[in-house]
């Protein structure tokens, strides 16, 4: 019981903390926006206009200083985000590891929610301090109302809800941070003539652009956010996971919520963590095994009745090559001799390699060769390349040898391959060595003279007897 009552102890010094918190972060800095509208009065001519959207953390407070607006910015075109940004807790609360992350502590059981203002407060998307060229960038439109007839987001709006909740302005602000660290799309509903909209839905990713290597298992990050408040949020959600490249697109993974249901899947090893789904909204898409053909684009699509969120991530599998020299060992090289050397680079993915070779002789020193020519490339069966490089190394400037180095360069990291090279050294004789070898071969043309006379003359001999038989 005494365990009890310190636990109860900590979790309410945890709400001092949590509340302090969460007015700091109540700082949270105004962002710029274009506000693009097509206009059916116009042709359908798009407009594009300044805009900006203030966050408030805390609906109460209206902080002057930081809601102050630019000359160059229409009154008129200011969005206010209120509403369900601070948690409403009536239990003690306890602040997460994550800054975003709360806990609404009800009872004996933990909660955990993700907090939407935190997201949209999030550093990245402050605006740029002075003199830096990158900016955050955010886009609010319209936002238009269908019914999707696809069969997972289908059921979600079979119970009918007072339509009344649809006749509003509704808004979806797509916000993308400094570096892209962060992608939020956020649907929101502004009672008609206020510019004062609420947080339905909030769909993000903190994995905007991830490399993978081959045949790893790869997380794209994909969360959603719910205001619960919205009659809306208990009526079932669906998640989809399309893919896009060039052009084409196709359904990895679409999962009914309201059923508990994977409707349709068409891509082997893409799972959903369906407990994180479910309790915190992460609709993270799972690869067990990356292939090079899972280079692409990922789309995340929320569904909730009548609306949807989405947010695009970009995965790309980055797999350095691997090196062969042949022949291996090299053959001893007189010195003027032409060796040709190969070096194969195999398995890498992207299409995107530099090859080339490098010479140390014995001072140590390194230098690029030239005289080299690479291949055309050849796609394997599991999608990844293999190239070669092809060296005429022309041995009379090389000394006594030392190491050849075939260097590859490619996205996934640089790659090296040695083997040495030994030339005979002729080239090198010193006068002595020259007035030795005279010698040898002096002594050698004696020796070879010596034994052909020795030869021919008994030859002679032999012939000799014979033609005395015949007589
Ligand atoms: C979402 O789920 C995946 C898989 O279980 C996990 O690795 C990831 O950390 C989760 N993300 C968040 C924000 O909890």
């Amino acid at each position: 019981m005494t365990d009890f009552s310190t636990i109860y102890k900590l979790c309410l010094l945890t709400v001092t903390c949590c509340i302090q918190a969460c007015s700091s972060s109540s700082r949270c800095p105004a962002v710029e926006c274009w506000l693009v509208q097509d206009h059916v009065s116009r042709r359908g001519a798009t407009t594009q206009e300044k805009s900006l959207l203030h966050i408030r953390t805390d609906a109460n407070s209206r902080d002057a200083a930081s809601e102050q607006i630019p000359s160059d910015i229409n009154p008129d075109r200011v969005f206010f985000i209120t509403g369900e940004l601070r948690m409403r807790l009536t239990g003690p609360c306890c602040r997460g590891s994550s800054p975003d992350i709360y806990y609404a502590v009800s009872g004996s059981k933990c909660t955990r929610w993700q907090h939407p203002a935190a997201t949209l407060c999030h550093q990245s998307l402050s605006p740029p301090t002075r003199g830096s060229l990158q900016k955050a960038q955010c886009e609010i439109s319209p936002f238009l109302h269908q019914l999707s007839t696809l069969k997972w987001v289908a059921p979600l709006t079979v119970t009918g809800f007072s339509p009344v909740y649809l006749q509003a302005d509704w808004f979806s602000a797509a916000l993308l941070g400094l570096n892209k660290q962060l992608v939020i799309s956020s649907i929101m509903r502004a009672p008609t003539a206020t510019k004062e909209p609420n947080v339905i839905l909030s769909v993000s990713s903190k994995t905007v652009s991830v490399q993978a290597r081959l045949g790893k298992p790869v997380l794209l990050d994909c969360g959603f956010w719910v205001d619960p408040s919205s009659p809306l949020s208990g009526s079932g959600f669906a998640v989809e996971w399309r893919y896009q490249f060039s052009g084409k697109g196709r359904l990895v993974l679409a999962y009914d919520g309201k059923t508990d249901r994977v409707a349709d899947t068409q891509e082997e090893g893409a799972t959903l963590d369906f407990e994180g789904l479910h309790q915190k909204g992460n609709a993270s898409l799972i690869l067990q095994e990356t292939k090079v053909r899972h280079s692409g684009t990922y789309i995340c699509i929320v569904h909730l009745p009548y609306l949807q969120g989405q947010v695009a991530v970009e995965l790309e599998i980055v797999e350095p090559p691997s090196l062969s020299i042949h022949p291996s060992p090299l053959p001893l090289a007189v010195p003027g001799q032409t060796l040709v050397v190969q070096c194969e680079a195999s398995g890498f993915a992207p299409l995107s390699l530099e090859l080339s070779w490098e010479f140390k002789g014995a001072d140590g020193k390194s230098r690029p060769l030239e005289s080299a020519s690479v291949t055309g490339h050849r796609q394997a069966w599991d999608g990844t390349y293999d190239q070669s490089t092809r060296l005429e190394l022309d041995t009379s400037n090389l000394g006594t040898g030392g190491e050849l180095t075939c260097v590859a360069v490619h996205p996934g990291g640089t790659r090296r391959a040695s083997t040495s090279l030994s030339v005979i050294g002729f080239g090198s004789l010193s006068i002595e060595d020259s007035m030795a070898m005279v010698g040898v071969a002096l002594v050698l043309y004696g020796l070879i003279k010596f034994v052909s006379w020795t030869f021919s003359s008994s030859g002679t001999d032999v012939a000799d007897k014979v033609e005395k038989k015949e007589k």
